[in-house]
């Protein structure tokens, strides 16, 4: 595996490939690798014959009282996952590589970032969009891969990937999660034991929504209210921001479920300092 730490040397390398006809695939993380980064990493070397992972911590996607200090870095650790997973290129760049003095453009991705995250992280989407697309033009791959965990980042990206005219075919991978469902999470390091054992109720109120709607539950507005409430019973959670039931293409609020089709479900919920995204889509049969 090499290691790469300036955006030359991986567009020299991109475009090295691109002349030998080797497919390349991208997996961009914010480090402290676990499974569920792993498996973005297993799903493009199925599709790609090179594989470029980066681990950056952006701060331009964290607002301010946020973590950004002390999300978990451990670069040595991180690589040798990388290698040992089979990753080609690592990209690993300083903040200054990124973002250099005087830097000033910011991609917007208007209306679905007004929503669920978006509206309790102002600015959030701001960052990940605009660190992404730098990404894909400092490693220009055939195809980018995302974890289905952070939803709406990938419908995010999905639409500025289309609005911007991206040659990249963004891939979507499903959320990995521990054997009690709670799902991999680089901030799931933060939470002591207790508050781990209570984490996993997120995941439980959400397959208890899906089981809801798939059993014929009509008022999809008494479903999340009651989720919150059940929630913010549990003494270690601290808060639930959200408990959403949106249309899984626009992020549009659904009222009724429709006939057919997909239902997201989505919560954010804050367990102790610890703020925790997850999400299920349940398909409604026709
Ligand atoms: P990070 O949180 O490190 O996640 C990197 C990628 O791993 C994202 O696509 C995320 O959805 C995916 N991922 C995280 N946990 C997962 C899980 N349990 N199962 C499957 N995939 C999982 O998301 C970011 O970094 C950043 O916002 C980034 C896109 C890198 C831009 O800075």
């Amino acid at each position: 595996m090499k290691i790469l730490n300036t955006a030359l040397h991986c567009r020299k390398e991109v475009e090295a490939l691109k002349k030998k006809g080797k497919t390349v695939g991208l997996v961009p993380t914010m480090g402290s690798l676990h499974q569920g980064h792993l498996s973005l990493v297993e799903a493009a070397k199925k599709k790609c014959h090179t594989v470029f992972m980066t681990i950056f911590v952006n701060p331009t996607q964290f607002g301010p009282g946020e973590d950004f200090e002390r999300y978990p870095r451990d670069l040595d650790r991180d690589a040798a996952l990388a290698e040992k997973k089979g990753v080609d290129f690592l990209f690993c760049p300083e903040v200054g590589e990124l973002y250099r003095e005087g830097y000033s453009t910011y991609v917007e991705v208007e209306g679905i970032t007004d929503v669920m995250c978006g509206r309790y992280r102002p600015g959030h989407f701001r960052g990940v969009a605009t660190v992404v697309l730098k990404l894909f033009n400092i490693i220009p791959a055939h195809r980018a891969f995302f974890g289905e965990k952070d939803y709406q980042q990938l419908v995010v990206i999905k639409r500025m990937a289309a609005d911007l005219d991206i040659d990249i075919e963004i891939t979507g991978c499903p959320t990995v999660r521990e054997e009690d469902g709670l799902a991999l999470s680089s901030r799931n390091r933060y939470l002591d034991p207790r508050q781990r054992e209570n984490a996993v109720e997120i995941y439980r109120a959400l397959k208890k929504a899906g089981e809801a709607i798939l059993g014929g539950e009509e008022d999809l507005k008494k479903i999340s209210r009651q989720a919150i409430e059940i929630l913010e019973k549990n003494p270690y959670i601290k808060k639930v921001d959200y408990f959403d039931i949106r249309d899984p293409g626009s992020l549009m609020e659904l009222d009724r479920p429709g006939r057919g089709g997909q239902v997201l479900i989505a919560a954010a919920a804050w367990i102790g300092e610890t703020r925790l995204i997850d999400n299920v889509v349940i398909s409604k049969k026709k």
